[in-house]
This record gives C-alpha cells, structure tokens and sequence, in this order.
C-alpha cells in the first residue's frame, strides 16, 4: 500500500469524515470534533497520510502559538489501528516538521501523557524531541503531561 503525505488546505466533505473516523478509532470520546478539525485546517495546519483511495489514515494537527510566533504546538497525531506500526507515524510527522518550515517555523512543542509509550518512542526516539517540563494535572487530576521540545 503507498502512501502518500500532503497538507490539508481546506475542508472537503470526504476528507473530514475520514479525520474525525480517525480520531475516533483513537481517543474515542476525547476525540475532537469537526468545529475544532475545521478551524485547524483553515488556522492552523493538518498533514495527513492518504491511501490510493484518497483517504486518510492519519493526521496531525499543529496550530500557531501567538506567544511564540516561531513555534509550532503539535495538538495531536493518529494512525488508523491497522496501519500502526509501519512507521506510518514517524514518516508522517518528519513531512510535517519539514513543511512547517515554509511558514517560518523554528520549533516544535507538544504534550504527552508518560504512559503513552508508543508516542514517547516517535517523539523521543526517533525524531529527537527533548522532554523540557514535567506538568501535574494538566488535564485534570492524575493527567500529567511531559512537554518536549525540538528545534526544526
Ligand atoms: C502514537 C502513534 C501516532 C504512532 O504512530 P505509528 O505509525 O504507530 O508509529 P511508528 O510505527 O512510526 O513508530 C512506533 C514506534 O513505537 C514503538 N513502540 C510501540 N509500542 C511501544 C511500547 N509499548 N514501548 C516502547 N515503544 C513502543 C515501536 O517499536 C516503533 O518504534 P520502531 O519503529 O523503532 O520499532 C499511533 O500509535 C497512534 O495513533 N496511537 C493512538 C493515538 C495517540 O496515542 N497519539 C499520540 C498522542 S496525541
């Protein structure tokens, strides 16, 4: 199966359902829905991994920091279960942090929950983001978060 990586400009019904499909598949009821897929595509930036068929089995979301205007803070990124595991991840988020160069982006930041290791191993291991903060309770009691960081 060939992949290909591309920039989402603007909604498109079809593709849509496909990232809220993922989403879903992966934080089930914390998954975002369409008022927040939306306004990312149109503000921010979503990069996604589409089959032959033209649809998506992967994505990444990163929205502006108003605070940092050279930084990028990576929302969220999901592989459809089957195609896990293949790299599909990594290679999805190297296209984007070398995308969001164009849009004169110097840094990466994002969170992740310390158990997530599938994610820890992508961001930390294989594309070298450093853990900067350590934050308690980020999302409510028990949801602690680390914060990583990578120059682009
Ligand atoms: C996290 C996620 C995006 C990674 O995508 P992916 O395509 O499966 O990732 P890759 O195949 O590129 O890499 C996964 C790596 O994690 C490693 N890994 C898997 N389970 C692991 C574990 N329990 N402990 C440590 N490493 C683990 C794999 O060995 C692989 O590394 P390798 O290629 O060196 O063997 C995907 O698993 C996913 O959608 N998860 C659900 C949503 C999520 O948690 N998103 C991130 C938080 S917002």
């Amino acid at each position: 199966m060939t992949l290909t990586f591309t920039v989402l400009e603007k909604p498109d019904v079809n593709i849509l359902a496909d990232i809220l499909d993922i989403e879903r598949e992966a934080f089930g009821d914390g998954a975002l829905n369409e008022y927040v897929v939306v306004p990312l595509m149109r503000y921010g930036k979503i990069y996604a991994a589409v089959d032959e068929e033209g649809t998506a089995v992967a994505c990444a979301y990163f929205m502006a920091d108003i605070n940092n205007p050279d930084n990028a803070y990576l929302m969220s990124v999901a592989v459809l279960p089957d195609f896990r595991g293949q790299n599909v991840g990594t290679a999805l988020l190297e296209y984007a942090l070398d995308g969001l160069k164009e849009y004169g982006i110097s840094k990466v930041t994002l969170t992740v929950d310390p158990s997530n290791f599938t994610a820890l191993s992508v961001y930390r291991e294989k594309l070298g983001f450093t853990v900067i903060d350590s934050v308690r309770d980020e999302y409510g009691e028990g949801e602690d978060r680390l914060v990583m960081a990578k120059e682009i």
